[in-house]
């Protein structure tokens, strides 16, 4: 990927699903640092310490499935729905918002022009609301991946955890 950018026809890497443990391994070796990371990230799994890690390093950290993929478990939590509330807003605006607000480019994906429409539309969140938004994933069971390729065996699109340096557990729950 480092020879391509001397093509001219790459502009920049951009690196997915790196965890701390293997971004430490690639920044050994590589003369490039990525300008990106795409992880998974929304209330209930946000990242914070990749994106101290990645903020250090300069590695712009960017959210996959921010709605959690048709998943979105937090949307009811009591407190995030109460903040989508008393802003008139959708809780997928809240969760694209919190991200947005925090620095973290949401990469959202919807196939209805409706909801394309109110996503964009983002809302002011108060540094409370920001705090509350990322202290949800404390609640218990809450810490956690919502995505469906985790596996019984505790892989996840084949790789383990440890090899991946997910701090999970079967069915993609953070080890507390
Ligand atoms: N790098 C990776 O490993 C990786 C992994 C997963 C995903 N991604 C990328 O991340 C992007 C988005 O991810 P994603 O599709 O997995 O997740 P997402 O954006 O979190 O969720 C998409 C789902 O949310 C629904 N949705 C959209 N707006 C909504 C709203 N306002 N209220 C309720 N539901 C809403 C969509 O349904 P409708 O279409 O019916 O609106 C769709 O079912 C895609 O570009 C994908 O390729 C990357």
């Amino acid at each position: 990927m480092e020879k391509l950018l001397d093509t001219g026809k790459v502009r920049a890497i951009g690196v997915s699903n790196f965890s701390i443990k293997n971004l430490e391994i690639l920044l050994k070796h590589a003369k490039v640092a990525p300008a990106n990371n795409q992880v998974e990230i929304h209330p209930y799994l946000p990242q914070h310490a990749l994106q101290k890690y990645c903020d250090e390093k300069g590695i712009l950290l960017s959210a996959y499935s921010p709605l959690g993929q048709g998943n979105p478990m937090f949307f009811s939590d009591p407190d995030f729905a109460r903040i989508a509330e008393s802003h008139d807003a959708t809780p997928a605006q809240i969760s694209i918002s919190w991200l947005v607000q925090r620095g973290t480019p949401p990469i959202v994906k919807s196939a209805n022009v409706e909801r394309m429409k109110k996503n964009i539309t983002l809302v002011k969140l108060s540094p409370g609301e920001m705090e509350v938004i990322d202290n949800i994933h404390r609640k218990p069971g809450a810490h956690r991946s919502l995505m469906t390729y985790h596996r019984p065996d505790g892989t996840a699109s084949m790789w383990t955890y440890e090899q991946l340096g997910w701090p999970m557990t079967v069915g993609g729950l953070v080890k507390e």
